[in-house]
């Protein structure tokens, strides 16, 4: 393990981070440019750091986001292409916990099970499972770093009949590492971002892979190299301008473009799907028709966009050895699908692309003054912290954008409100609800997306609603301007109190 803390200098800590992954590592990095006089640790129940792009193991794992903006600003990405399998993103994020000293302050195998918060104490009592043993430990803040979906469970999806299937049926959240699909026949469930990475990557050594789509998403084919056609202007720039610099130029322009891209989708709904499905219909191959199969029911962004680097899954369509069905399953037999066109697809294994099962706090029980706090039944505040959760934030970032952006704006924000209250001598802080505005306000979509995975969700995701310090965060450039200027007392209560004693950081 790493580490020289033992146990007990580590029983009370001021800021303990969930989880290890992007938004952990980065905020560990903003506390402690920031607040170098806050200790922290952080607690992550995996044996490794990268959260998703530890765990997920699927051939051709590939973020679909630029990595100039997917990546932190403070380490830019050292390689020249924007969109990166998922081992490159992995082996970026331990580096960048290495270089920065991240590391030591990691405790793997740690998970948190529950967190209470005590208004007589101000502070908070962690439960936290390590080998099998249970350990408690103090904190004067949580942040949640813990992601948006369930490790464990993926989105339960009724397939008829699939308990007849006699090959193997694969999910992508448990991908054997050892399965064999040389020669295979296979069908892939789904038409979000894993299933259009997982075509062609299959199709590498598969007999024949099968697409089996209820209906179509936007797959946008963009090119795999440095700056592709858009940012050429960076080249004679590098000439007199230093890297640092240049990635600073590189990363506000990846920022710019897909947001103006994304406003153009949203006010040109019409033109920007003709486009897109234009843009489509000029990679398929002749005998793969555009409508149904590239003909999604939904406007560019209502849904996220997938993106196939160089077109690898129009290509693989082109070379025969992938194919499409925009259908519905009729059941599943022994040794395939039958559709509802009334064919049947021959299929020796069936990879179930259903999607991912949201989950806020990583599952951990959420308690104040031993009251269970309902996660699904609180509005976010400033889209940070939690209506009635003291001294706690959770990173939740953007669905429309690089999620790591937001999740930056949210550490940055933490930064300030822990260094402002210290200096107003504040010890907790709780958002609340005023009750003759909770009289006046409507509820909005946290997530700004229509897809299965969110709208079946919203149980597990704290609500938004349509006024004061509830709405929805919008997009980094406010978004940041927020987390550095804007109001910490709009719809806050604040605990006034001894200034609690900082223990130096753990050197
Ligand atoms: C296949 C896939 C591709 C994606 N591609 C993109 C993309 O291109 N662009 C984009 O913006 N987003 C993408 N996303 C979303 C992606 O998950 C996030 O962008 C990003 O990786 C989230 O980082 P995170 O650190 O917030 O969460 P995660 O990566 O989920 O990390 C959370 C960590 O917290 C730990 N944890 C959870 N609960 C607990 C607990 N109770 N106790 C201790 N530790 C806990 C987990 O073990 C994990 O290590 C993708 C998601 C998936 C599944
Ligand atoms: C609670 O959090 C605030 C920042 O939100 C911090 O300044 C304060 O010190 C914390 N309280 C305690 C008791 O540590
Ligand atoms: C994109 O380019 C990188 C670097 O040249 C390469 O390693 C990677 O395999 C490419 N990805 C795809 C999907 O073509
Ligand atoms: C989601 O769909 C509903 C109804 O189909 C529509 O009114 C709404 O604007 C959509 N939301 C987004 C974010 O696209
Ligand atoms: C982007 O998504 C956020 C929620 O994640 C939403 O509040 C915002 O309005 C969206 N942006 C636009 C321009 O729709």
């Amino acid at each position: 393990m790493n580490g020289h803390a033992n146990g007990n200098t580590e029983s009370r800590i001021d800021v303990a981070i969930i989880g290890a992954g992007l938004s952990g590592v980065n905020a560990a990095y903003r506390l402690q440019e920031s607040c170098p006089e806050y200790s922290y640790t952080l607690f992550e129940a995996r044996d490794d750091v990268g959260g998703t792009w530890d765990f997920f193991k699927y051939p051709g794992l590939r973020s679909d986001s630029d990595l100039f903006t997917f990546g932190f600003q403070f380490n830019p990405w050292p390689h020249d292409n924007p969109i990166a399998e998922g081992h490159l993103i992995k082996s970026y994020i331990r580096d960048t916990a290495e270089k920065f000293g991240i590391d030591k302050n990691i405790r793997f195998g740690h998970r948190l099970t529950s967190a209470d918060w005590s208004s007589a104490e101000n502070t908070w009592t962690l439960n936290i499972e390590h080998n099998g043993h249970s350990k408690t430990i103090t904190a004067r803040f949580i942040l949640f770093g813990s992601g948006y979906y369930n490790y464990n469970e993926p989105l339960e999806a009724k397939i008829p009949g699939l308990e007849n299937f006699q090959g193997k049926v694969v999910h992508p959240q448990f991908w054997p590492e050892d399965l064999d699909y040389k020669d295979k026949k296979v069908v892939i469930i789904g038409s979000g971002a894993t299933a259009i990475t997982l075509l062609p990557n299959l199709a590498k050594t598969a007999e024949r892979v099968t697409m089996l789509q209820r209906s179509p998403s936007y797959i946008l084919p963009l090119p795999n190299n440095s700056n592709g056609l858009l940012l050429w202007w960076l080249v004679p720039l590098s000439w007199f301008l230093s890297k640092a610099t240049i990635a600073r130029i590189q990363r506000m322009a990846w920022i710019l473009i897909a947001r103006y891209f994304f406003l153009l989708c949203h006010k040109f709904p019409k033109i920007s799907g003709w486009i897109l499905r234009w843009r489509s219909s000029f990679y398929l191959p002749k005998h793969i028709p555009l409508d149904p199969h590239f003909k999604p029911r939904y406007n560019p962004w209502e849904q996220r966009l997938c993106v196939s680097p160089d077109g690898d899954f129009y290509r693989c369509l082109r070379q025969g050895k992938a194919d499409i069905r925009t259908d519905t399953i009729k059941t599943v037999t022994k040794k395939g699908i039958n559709i509802n066109s009334g064919e049947t697809l021959d299929a020796d294994i069936i990879v179930t692309a259903t999607g991912l099962k949201l989950l806020i706090a990583g599952g951990a029980v959420l308690r104040v003054d031993g009251k269970e706090i309902e996660i699904g039944k609180k509005y976010l505040w400033n889209g940070v912290m939690l209506e009635d959760l003291p001294n706690a934030s959770f990173i939740i970032g953007y669905t429309n954008a690089s999620w790591t952006l937001g999740s930056d704006a949210t550490a940055q924000f933490v930064c300030r409100l822990l260094k402002s209250l210290e200096s107003r001598k504040l010890i907790a802080a709780t958002p609340r609800m005023k009750p003759e505005l909770a009289k006046q306000i409507k509820n909005l979509p946290l997530l700004n997306l229509n897809s299965t995975y969110v709208t079946t969700a919203e149980s597990a995701i704290p609500m938004a609603a349509d006024r004061g310090p509830w709405q929805p965060r919008d997009h980094y450039l406010k978004d940041i301007k927020f987390a550095t200027k804007g109001n910490l007392d709009d719809g806050m209560e604040y605990v006034q109190g001894p200034n609690l004693h900082l223990r130096p950081k753990i050197a």
